[in-house]
């Protein structure tokens, strides 16, 4: 029999892995609540992720990121769209699990690139912006990126609802 979904879905990956549009999908098949974490860190904030990272530094960055992952799960469930970094900090890992399940999107390097090439808004990756580098970072990241996720989705070649299905699917398993 499959189970009524209640809890937070945090849809974690690497930048570019498709984070926002997939959990602004879910979010209309699910009817929850959806929380972008980058878009409310700006709002909350008052300055673009090139500028906190530029005037305060990533660790101050990632401070703000884990403060919003607390934030959340006192909050009531959603669809969390989490910064490509989030797993870099294992409480944020722990925070996450107590209160919802962590979805990782997968893609490959080529893939990322081809979504993240015109940005300019990703501070990690300005003046890197190329397939190779992408691929370093994401393998540094692999492991964390694994053993965080509940449920690990290959996004390649997959349309948005077949994501969407295969979240949903799984998560009422
Ligand atoms: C980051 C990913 C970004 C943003 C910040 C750092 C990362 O989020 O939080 O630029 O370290 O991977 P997206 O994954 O939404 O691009």
């Amino acid at each position: 029999m499959s189970k009524t979904i209640e809890c937070n879905i945090f849809l974690i990956g690497f930048m570019g892995a498709g984070k926002s549009t997939i959990a602004r999908n879910l979010q209309r098949k699910l009817n929850f609540p959806l929380v972008e974490m980058d878009e409310r860190i700006v709002r909350e904030q008052g300055m673009s992720i090139n500028d906190i990272f530029e005037k305060y530094g990533e660790d101050h960055f990632r401070d703000i990121e884990s403060d919003l992952i607390l934030a959340i799960g006192r909050e009531g469930a959603s669809i969390v769209s989490c910064g490509g970094g989030v797993v870099v900090r294992p409480q944020n890992v722990e925070n996450m699990k107590k209160t919802g399940k962590i979805v990782f999107l997968k893609a490959t390097p080529e893939t990322i690139y081809e979504r993240v090439k015109n940005s300019t808004d990703r501070p990690i990756l300005n003046g890197h912006m190329n397939v190779e580098y992408i691929a370093q970072l994401m393998e540094k990241r692999r492991a964390l990126y694994e053993s965080a996720a509940d449920i690990t989705i290959e996004t390649d070649g997959k349309t948005k609802e077949e994501i969407c299905d295969e979240i949903t699917d799984r998560l009422e398993e």
